[in-house]
């Protein structure tokens, strides 16, 4: 099977697996960073979402193999204290009902912030409509969204 070096907050980690992988199984199988949710596997929901050269992507339509050389942050690289502006806006707000999809919310809205750090509230909208929330928490992910931002 071949191996991989993947830089991921910071650290380069070496896994075996099929190149095919997707990230997202090697993050949580693999790393047991488990930070990162699997909720659809198809690209469709976005609670994988994690930050590849700075871009917001869906780990789970990442192939491992195309990982390598790539600079890759999860929710737990984001900050070092969960002292991001955005897990604080989020804490300041209360967004999490039952939390599942918050780790690729909160990825996908920092991402967005540091390519437009003073949105309008369409722009949140349009950023963050691809991350599926079933507690339907959309308010509040858009308050917090806007609270970071300030
Ligand atoms: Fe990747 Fe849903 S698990 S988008």
């Amino acid at each position: 099977m071949p191996t991989f070096n993947l830089k991921i907050n910071n650290k380069t980690h070496t896994v075996e697996t099929d190149m095919d992988t997707p990230l997202l199984w090697v993050l949580r199988d693999k790393l047991d960073m488990v930070g990162t949710k699997f909720g659809c596997g198809i690209g469709q929901c976005g609670a994988c979402t994690i930050h590849v050269d700075g871009n917001a992507m869906r780990s789970c339509l990442l192939q491992v193999s195309q990982a390598e050389g790539m600079n890759i942050t999860t929710i737990e690289g984001l900050s070092e204290n969960g002292d991001h502006p955005v897990q604080e806006a989020w804490e300041e707000v209360d967004v999490p009902q039952c939390g599942y999809c918050q780790a690729g919310q909160i990825m996908t809205a920092s991402a967005f912030l540091k390519s437009n750090p003073n949105p309008s509230d369409s722009e949140i909208r349009n950023a963050m409509h691809g991350n599926i929330c079933r507690c339907a928490a959309y308010n509040s992910i858009e308050e917090a969204v806007k609270v970071a931002s300030k």
